[in-house]
């Protein structure tokens, strides 16, 4: 099997089934990753874990160095990418706790280092990005969840944060064709594409995005969903790393 990395997200700053065996931080010349990657086993392959917001989670979607972030997973020898990701659920499918593999993308940030060919002196290459999750990697996650609901397809709609969206924003994100909203899927992504890194994302439903349930969207709501999620997806990897063993 590929070496595979896993991202963590809100609600997965360590992953208590892993196998440390050690930490290595990783410089790189985009600057300093989140947290170290940590290195260890999970239901029997090898794997990279690294925190997105670092450990304990600290680091804002639109501070996080995605570049440093990415760069040091395939210093690191990452062959593949599953990213873990909270988000808002917009459409009725996606309701809290519910897990989704995305297999399209908008991207609302701005301002955030989004690109290895930023400088000037660089060959700019444009990157093939009309499916943005790797198909073969989504696929080998759709197969192997069991006993875990999850939704096969989905549009990711990336917003800048910190703040939660207003409830005419995510309005317009679902006339748009987004089904979930979350702010670190991007540059995530594109970032991956173009080091040749197959990606995939694994998005928790924590809340419905704003204007699509009663009242406010509490950090505590949040919370208590992600443990839901996250224990599923917890699972799902679990499965998906016995599923796919040489
Ligand atoms: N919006 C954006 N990002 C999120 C949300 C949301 O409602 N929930 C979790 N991450």
């Amino acid at each position: 099997m590929k070496t595979t990395a896993i991202i963590g997200g809100s609600g997965l700053t360590e992953l208590d089934s892993l196998t440390i065996s050690h930490e290595k931080e990783i410089p790189t010349p985009y600057g300093v990753p989140s947290a170290p990657c940590v290195f260890g086993d999970l239901a029997g392959q090898k794997i990279i874990f690294l925190a997105r917001h670092g450990n304990p989670h600290r680091i804002a979607p639109h501070k996080i160095n995605y570049r440093a972030n990415l760069w040091a997973l395939k210093e690191a020898g990452a062959e593949q990418i599953i990213a873990v990701a909270a988000v808002g659920g917009i459409t009725p499918q996606m309701p809290p706790a519910k897990i989704a593999i995305p297999d399209q993308l908008i991207d609302y940030s701005y301002g955030r280092e989004h690109s290895y060919f930023a400088e000037d002196t660089d060959a700019v290459q444009h990157i093939d990005f009309t499916a943005p999750y790797d198909e073969k990697l989504r696929q080998q996650l759709i197969n192997s969840a069991s006993g875990v609901a999850i939704e096969t397809n989905g549009v990711y709609a990336c917003t800048q944060g910190p703040r939660l969206e207003t409830a005419a924003e995510i309005l317009r994100l679902e006339r748009d064709g987004c089904d979930l909203v979350g702010m670190t899927g991007m540059p995530e992504a594109a970032l991956a594409r173009e080091l040749e890194i197959p990606y995939a994302c694994c998005a928790v439903v924590a809340n419905w995005a704003a204007g699509k349930a009663e009242g406010e969207i509490s950090m505590d709501e949040i919370m208590q969903n992600l443990e839901q999620g996250m224990a599923d997806t917890k699972l799902l990897l679990q499965q998906f790393f016995l599923a796919n063993k040489d």
